[in-house]
């Protein structure tokens, strides 16, 4: 396996989200080896048992996007101390139905941010919570709990000399634990 195909989902659908901005930045940090593409959930319909035999497009879409994706990175906010529904949602109707579990196998990655204190840290343990339950091999460590001071992004959206380093290090991590699980995955 050469390049590895990574889908990126973003936790959060609003045009100004911080954590949008986080994964666009990474996605321009790429090394050799990594392919990244964005995986949209904005437009799921609420999951609902009942369609589970007649889903919509954008839920097929997201089924074939993870389907064709070596592994999944997870940028996403903290709402109310744990995940925010939209992605809650998205997981819950690639999880389905029974015995077609999208997310089976594929391996993932966890980072957020926030200009709260605690950097998501909340959000991403009930989200190692949820992964689990869909069997997907989630990156231990290092952890990414990024706080949203005034300077984390410079004015092209790159994020700043300061967390460059520490960025680059997960995205190396990242990508070995990504070669070592995706042979299973995809
Ligand atoms: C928040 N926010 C928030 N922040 C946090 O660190 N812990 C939390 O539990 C919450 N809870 C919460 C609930 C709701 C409903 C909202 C709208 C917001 C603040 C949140 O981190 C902030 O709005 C971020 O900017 C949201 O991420 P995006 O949209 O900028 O990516």
């Amino acid at each position: 396996m050469s390049t590895l195909k990574i889908g990126v989902i973003v936790g959060s659908i609003r045009p100004g989200s911080l954590n949008r901005k986080l994964a666009d930045a990474v996605m321009r940090m790429t090394p050799e080896g990594l392919e990244t593409e964005p995986i949209r959930i904005d437009d799921l319909p609420l999951y609902n048992q009942d369609d589970d035999d007649s889903p919509a497009p954008s839920v097929e879409r997201l089924r074939d996007s993870i389907g064709s994706s070596h592994g999944i990175v997870f940028v996403t906010p903290e709402y109310n101390r744990s995940i925010p529904g939209v992605l809650k949602n998205a997981i819950d109707h690639a999880s389905r139905p029974y015995g077609r579990n999208a997310w089976k196998g594929k391996p993932a990655g966890i980072m957020g941010i926030t200009p709260g204190k605690m950097g998501t840290s909340m959000a991403q343990q009930h989200l190692r919570n949820i992964l689990a339950s869909v069997d997907m091999p989630v990156l231990p460590q290092p952890e990414l709990f990024l706080h949203a001071h005034d300077s984390f992004f410079d004015d092209d959206g790159n994020v700043a000399a300061d967390v460059h380093p520490l960025l680059q290090r997960w995205i190396f991590r990242f990508q070995d634990w990504a070669r070592q699980h995706a042979s299973q995955s995809a």
